[in-house]
């Protein structure tokens, strides 16, 4: 399989789900619900025990699908995610050890970032597009303005906090690329098995105006 770049990934959809299984089995359902709502970049992260085994399993759900693996905070859950079929990384923040193991074994890396001295760390080591996180908590659209003034070039996929009702000002902003978030997976229509109400929550991100730049 063609190695996909982070620029890639982030355009295929302007919400990218970030996922958190119980279990295997409501990790390949909940994936096949989102894709059954047009989306095509998961992010499932590595919180629960099911996390690489959801990641192979939804892996394998269609050709078109993208799973990424989110919570990254170790060197080694690079190539354990990457076996498993992860085909980009997300992670809260950055450091030297996890950029390197990434990039050894062909990861490619959507960092978090939350201050301009975070953001210069990630622009040194060569990222121009990084993950803001927590987006809302961190000052939401108003530190991404300010942040556009400093780093004209650089574009985010602002993560946390982030609902339906709010993505969409996110998204009109000029260094945005997409956004990322849990609404898609409510608790109660998880607790309650329905993959309906997943889906239907999946196309409406999908049916949001994307970036336009
Ligand atoms: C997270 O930390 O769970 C992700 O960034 C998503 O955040 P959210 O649950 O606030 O959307």
């Amino acid at each position: 399989m063609t190695m996909k770049k982070v620029s890639d990934i982030v355009r295929l959809g302007p919400v990218i789900p970030v996922l958190a299984f119980e279990s295997v089995e409501q990790g390949e359902n909940v994936s096949r619900a989102l894709h059954a709502g047009g989306v095509k970049v998961l992010e499932i992260t590595l919180r629960t025990e099911a996390g690489l085994k959801s990641i192979e399993r939804a892996s394998q759900l269609a050709e078109d699908i993208v799973v990424g693996v989110g919570t990254l905070t170790k060197p080694e859950h690079c190539a354990q995610a990457k076996k498993a079929g992860a085909q980009f990384g997300v992670s809260p923040g950055l450091t030297k050890e996890l950029h390197q193991a990434a990039l050894d074994c062909g990861l490619p890396l959507l960092p978090g970032v939350m201050t301009p001295s975070d953001i210069l760390v990630a622009m040194d080591l060569g990222y121009e597009i990084v993950k803001l996180f927590p987006a809302q908590q961190a000052g939401g659209v108003s530190m991404l303005q300010a942040l556009n003034g400093p780093f004209p070039t650089l574009k985010f996929c602002p993560t946390g906090g982030i609902s339906a009702e709010t993505a969409p000002t996110f998204l009109a902003l000029p260094n945005v690329v997409c956004v990322g978030g849990s609404w898609l997976t409510p608790k109660a229509a998880l607790a309650a098995q329905n993959w309906d109400e997943v889906t239907r929550l999946a196309r409406a991100a999908t049916e949001l105006a994307p970036p336009a730049h």
